[in-house]
């Protein structure tokens, strides 16, 4: 199956990130969200991170807006998935907001659409279990930010068809991005281990050990990542990080995927990360 044109579900920042780098590899596009505001806000993240490759004269300008332009836009689901190849959804990580969005999917699209979900831990076993193709159901985990990070974790059910991972892996492969096959288990490979940095650095500033400048850059020297718990906590959002740490603490009863009560409170108030312009830190 060759693919031309992929529809992105969600037009926040990952599937912002996702349409783009599929418009980079030279896919037609149609990002699909509820609203035009959002999708206003999503073509301004990606002119963003376009606007950072031209500055530093990664591609032209006349190659930047040759990407937006393959980008199309929606807020009718229905009506602009009937000539799509494949699907990828990225909407809200809950489970109530992406089961009827794959029940929409398998009444509007073509039986041969493979459908990929962005999702960062809920069970694409699940999600699939909404459509009447569960075969052609995988998931497709990126990483943040999208335009930049090198590797996506795919995720294959027991169901999902040799076929549907080949063609996968081919797109993945196509984007230019490293992929590894993982099983559908809770938190899948990347966020088993991100999660629990950000719920431990949290536990550690609860405990008082250090200040969080100090947390962040001791792991930034020692351990030479890029970015501290905190700082990462930002980027992920902390109420995408305390989903994430409930819905592998719900499947699988270990304590320490339980989220400590900072994060939870820091959600409640609304102090999530570099998107509400605070969580650890204050954003411009
Ligand atoms: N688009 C295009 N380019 C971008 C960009 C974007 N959105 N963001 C950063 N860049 C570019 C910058 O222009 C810069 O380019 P050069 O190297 O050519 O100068 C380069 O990336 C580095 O950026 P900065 O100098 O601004 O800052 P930095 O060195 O701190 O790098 C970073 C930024 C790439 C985000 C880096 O800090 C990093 O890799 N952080 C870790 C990110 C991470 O861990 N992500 C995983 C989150 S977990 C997740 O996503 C899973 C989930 O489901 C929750």
């Amino acid at each position: 199956m060759t693919i031309k044109k992929v529809a992105v579900i969600g037009s926040g920042i990952m599937g912002s990130g996702i349409a783009q780098v599929a418009a980079q590899a030279g896919y037609d596009v149609v990002m699909i969200d509820l609203k035009q505001e959002f999708i206003d806000r999503g073509i301004n993240i990606i002119k963003e991170s376009l606007g950072k490759f031209t500055k530093k004269k990664k591609i032209t300008q006349d190659d930047a807006d040759e990407i937006v332009a393959r980008i199309h836009t929606s807020t009718n689901m229905k009506d602009a998935v009937g000539d799509v190849d494949y699907v990828i959804e990225a909407v809200f990580e809950r489970a109530n907001v992406k089961l009827p969005i794959f029940e929409q999917l398998e009444e509007a699209c073509p039986e041969r659409v493979i459908f990929a979900s962005n999702t960062s831990g809920i069970p694409v076993s699940l999600l699939s279990s909404a459509t009447k193709r569960p075969d052609k159901v995988i998931g497709l985990h990126f990483i943040n930010p999208v335009p930049v990070m090198r590797s996506i974790e795919t995720i294959k059910t027991l169901v999902t068809s040799e076929e549907t991972l080949k063609i996968t892996l081919d797109f993945a492969a196509s984007l230019g991005k490293k992929t590894v096959v993982v099983k559908d288990s809770p938190g899948f490979v990347v966020n088993r281990i991100s999660a629990i940095v950000i719920n431990e650095g949290a536990k550690l500033l609860e405990e008082g050990l250090a200040t969080l400048e100090d947390i962040d850059e001791l792991m930034r020297l020692s351990l030479n990542w890029p970015m501290g718990p905190f700082q990462l906590a930002d980027l992920v959002g902390i109420d995408v990080s305390v989903d994430l740490l409930e819905q592998i603490y719900q499947q699988t009863g270990w304590e320490r995927y339980k989220p400590t009560p900072l994060l939870k409170r820091m959600r409640e108030v609304g102090h999530i990360g570099r998107k509400s312009g605070k969580g650890f830190y204050e954003w411009a």
